[in-house]
């Protein structure tokens, strides 16, 4: 597969299959995605793989947490607000994806709770990996973890596995720092979850537009 085939392919995956991954594919992918840029080769992650029993915990734990209603707190704050368009698009997202949720139960309402749930289920993923840093550095870094967020979730795909990055897996930091004995020194910024995609799940049928390349560049001097 190359890199456009693996750009145009990856698409968030909501429905995973259990069959578990390979520690050795993980690994690989790990490898080849480490390969990411960051800021004079600082290499600023620190990666946590979680699978079988430990994440089954975290998952069991997280969900707890999610139907007694406890309110997800990442250690990267939240944006509290957005510029117009992007509100407007977020909004366009939701109703695009609540189409995918009709068709998935016996009333709307509940589909639409078993789509929100199914992030704190880890959307069924055998494995999460956690991004990290130190928390003392700057976005910077962030923009590092970011690169190396695409460059995991590219050469998964490679590998014919699917992912999705969520925001969702990192809302219950304690839970996750207890489990998988993550420092305090240390930042949990993202997680990624990985694996088999169910294919024929209808929430892996919907794919996000994008803006048109015209509208998003200026082109100077060509
Ligand atoms: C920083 C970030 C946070 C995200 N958080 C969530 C999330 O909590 N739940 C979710 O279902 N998708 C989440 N996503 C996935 C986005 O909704 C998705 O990438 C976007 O709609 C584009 O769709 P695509 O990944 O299928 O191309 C997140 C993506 C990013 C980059």
């Amino acid at each position: 597969m190359d890199v456009t085939d693996a750009l145009y392919s990856r698409y968030s995956t909501r429905a995973f299959k259990p069959d578990p991954v390979d520690r050795r594919i993980i690994t690989k992918i790990l490898e080849a995605a480490t390969r990411a840029p960051s800021w004079a080769n600082t290499q600023p992650w620190e990666i946590f793989a979680a699978s079988g029993d430990v994440l089954n915990r975290l998952r069991v734990a997280c969900l707890e947490n999610f139907h007694n209603g406890v309110t997800g707190k990442s250690d990267l704050p939240r944006p509290q607000q957005w510029p117009p368009a992007l509100q407007k698009r977020m909004e366009e997202l939701a109703a695009e994806r609540s189409k995918t949720a009709a068709g998935m139960g016996p009333d709307e309402k509940s589909a639409r709770q078993a789509i929100f749930e199914a992030n704190y289920r880890f959307f069924g993923a055998p494995v999460v990996i956690y991004l990290c840093m130190d928390r003392t550095l700057t976005p910077w870094s962030i923009f590092d973890i970011g690169m190396l967020a695409q460059s995991i979730m590219l050469a998964a795909q490679q590998h014919g596995i699917g992912s999705i990055p969520a925001v969702s897996l990192v809302s219950y930091p304690d839970l996750i720092r207890k489990e998988l004995e993550i420092p305090d020194e240390l930042s949990i910024i993202f997680g990624i979850a990985l694996g088999y995609s169910d294919a024929q799940h209808l929430q892996n049928k919907f794919r996000s537009p994008r803006r048109p390349v015209q509208e998003v560049v200026r082109f100077k001097g060509f």
